[in-house]
């Protein structure tokens, strides 16, 4: 068990010990970054669900709640999506002048056909031009804040872009890289390249570069440490139905393996109605703080003795006190489940990828995206 010498810088924040949640849209919501960081005893860094640039400059009423931080949440991360330099700049610039954030990153990885069709997502740093300006815009607007990207490897194994995208970063100033080791065309399938987050260490050594990619446990991030020499990891599907994730990086970084959490399904439920609650005060509605949660359940049951009845009944519940109810059917000392560990979320991938027409004749052309590449967007 090996332990990080030196702690992970994004600017002025000290990340220590250097984990860090990956921002998912729809998941990664105040509550659900409150439940990772009571975990990790405040340690690591939460990075909020991506928000359209486009949608935060016209104050869109469900965007402004999406960057609503619980009081006690430091640094504040942001994560911002967009595809018009222009817009990215009015953007950052709104959330330092308003205060809203400590730390902002762009989102250059979602690999949705109806985005990457458009020239948005992960098939914008193809555009080297297009991606420099965004950056340039987001470092100028930030001013003392510091702004990271996160991306994928590219859009396919023949039109790679992450080590031209991490040259450009550094020249532009950007304060961090995190790389998803998939190409767009990849999706979720297949495993991560963790060699791609060594090269990129070594391309770009001005500047920290967290890994990301199939890190389904503690002892993963260590590996992906070890064998990529990246200076932090961010974890994403391995968290769902799973925040104590949280505690066994911290300790699996610390050096403390004895303290790794295996939940038994008495303290699973118990988190269960936690997330389920802090959702309802989020919303401001019990009812819909449940309904949101239905897509959790699955999740934190996974390799637990349920049945299927119930998994159906806890599928459609709509209170905390129906949630309890069913909980407490369950036999609730059943012990942690080998088969809950190993992969959780999309795991599916190899999909053909939709480009604009002539999108790959030309990396350097000054070709925009339409801000259409912008709407109806689901993550990275
Ligand atoms: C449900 C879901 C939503 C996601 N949303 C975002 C997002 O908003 N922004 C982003 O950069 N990546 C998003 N991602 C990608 C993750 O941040 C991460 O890069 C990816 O899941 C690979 O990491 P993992 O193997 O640890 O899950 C999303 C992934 C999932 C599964």
């Amino acid at each position: 068990m090996t332990t990080l010498p030196t702690p992970l810088a994004i600017g002025p924040h000290t990340v220590q010990p250097p984990v860090v949640l990956a921002p998912m849209a729809g998941i990664t919501n105040a509550p659900f970054r409150t439940l990772c960081r009571e975990f990790s005893g405040g340690k690591g860094l939460f990075v909020s669900e991506m928000i359209t640039t486009r949608a935060l400059v016209e104050r869109n009423e469900k965007t402004m709640q999406l960057i609503h931080f619980d009081a006690t949440e430091k640094p504040r991360s942001i994560q911002l999506y967009g595809v018009d330099p222009a817009t990215v700049g009015k953007a950052v610039r709104m959330i330092v002048e308003e205060d809203r954030a400590d730390h902002i990153d762009l989102n250059f990885g979602c690999p949705v056909p109806k985005v990457t069709r458009k020239g948005g997502g992960s098939a914008l740093p193809y555009k080297r031009n297009l991606l420099r300006a965004i950056l340039r815009e987001a470092v100028a607007g930030a001013g003392e804040l510091p702004v990271t990207m996160k991306m994928r490897k590219g859009i396919d194994d023949d039109h790679l872009t992450y080590l031209d995208a991490g040259r450009i970063a550094v020249e532009e100033g950007v304060t961090a890289i995190a790389l998803h080791g998939r190409t767009t065309a990849q999706h979720y399938g297949g495993t991560a390249d963790w060699e791609a987050i060594a090269r990129l260490k070594e391309h770009v050594p001005e500047i920290p570069v967290l890994g990301n990619g199939d890190i389904w446990c503690a002892e993963d991030a260590l590996r992906m440490v070890r064998e990529t020499g990246c200076d932090g990891v961010v974890v994403g599907r391995g968290c769902l139905g799973r925040p104590w994730l949280f505690n066994d990086l911290v300790a699996a970084f610390e050096g403390r393996p004895q303290d790794f959490h295996e939940p038994t399904l008495r303290e699973v439920a118990a988190t269960m109605h936690r997330h389920a609650q802090l959702l309802g005060e989020w919303i401001g509605d019990e009812a819909r703080g449940v309904i949101d949660f239905r897509k959790h359940v699955a999740w934190y049951l996974k390799g637990f003795a349920v049945g299927s009845e119930m998994r159906k009944k806890l599928a459609v519940t709509s209170s905390l006190a129906e949630l309890d109810a069913h909980l407490s059917e369950l036999d609730l000392d059943q012990a942690w489940p080998d088969s809950a560990d190993g992969p959780r979320g999309r795991t599916s991938g190899n999909n053909r990828v939709v480009l604009p027409e002539g999108w790959l004749k030309d990396p350097y052309d000054c070709a925009g995206v339409s801000e259409d590449a912008e709407l109806d967007t689901s993550g990275g």
